[in-house]
């Protein structure tokens, strides 16, 4: 089994991710990472230095890359699920889960830390991306509204019970 974790920048996809993999006891693999350890190089290095249309290519190529890992979950980057070849291969691939978390408590989240994230400038433009991407998110074979206050144990109990009402969640060696 592969667990892609889907949704916007700041909705918790690596800690969710990789509280959810000890919870499964399988593995855990962050996407953004991935690139980073092929690449040499930070995501913001290559957003500076090769631009985003280089940056997705690479995401693209490493996404796919994970068709050879054992079963996992993988937290992807809030652009990944936002391309028609990445949606599709994630739907082929594995279980895609959205974390639905609104854009207010995601500004909250990431302002102040926006240098680390190249696609967050302002408000403004971070909400239409926002607004943009949300109908790519819907696609994802499962939704979880996460609330605000919510504890990241709280959102994993959620997915497991999910995932194992849906059937789809059958051990850890498919
Ligand atoms: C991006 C999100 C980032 C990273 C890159 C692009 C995006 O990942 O992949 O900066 O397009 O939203 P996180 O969602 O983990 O911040």
């Amino acid at each position: 089994m592969k667990v892609y974790l889907i949704g916007f920048m700041g909705a918790g996809k690596t800690t969710i991710g990789r509280l959810l993999a000890e919870r499964l006891g399988i593995a855990f693999y962050d996407l953004d990472q991935l690139i980073e350890a092929a690449q040499g190089r930070s995501v913001r290095e290559i957003f500076e230095m090769a631009g985003e249309t280089d940056f997705r290519r690479v995401e693209r190529d490493l996404l796919q890359k994970t068709h050879f890992l054992g079963p996992s979950v993988i937290a992807t980057g809030g652009g990944t699920f936002t391309f028609d070849e990445n949606v599709f291969f994630i739907k082929n691939e594995g279980i895609s889960v959205h974390l639905d978390v609104s854009f207010d408590v995601i500004a909250g989240r990431i302002m102040g830390k926006a240098p680390t994230r190249p696609l967050f400038r302002d408000v403004e433009s971070a909400s239409r991306l926002y607004q943009y991407r949300s109908r790519y998110y819907r696609m994802a074979d499962h939704s979880i509204i996460v609330e605000a206050d919510e504890t990241p144990e709280s959102v994993v109990a959620r997915i497991i019970r999910e995932l194992r009402d849906s059937g789809l969640h059958h051990s850890h060696s498919s």
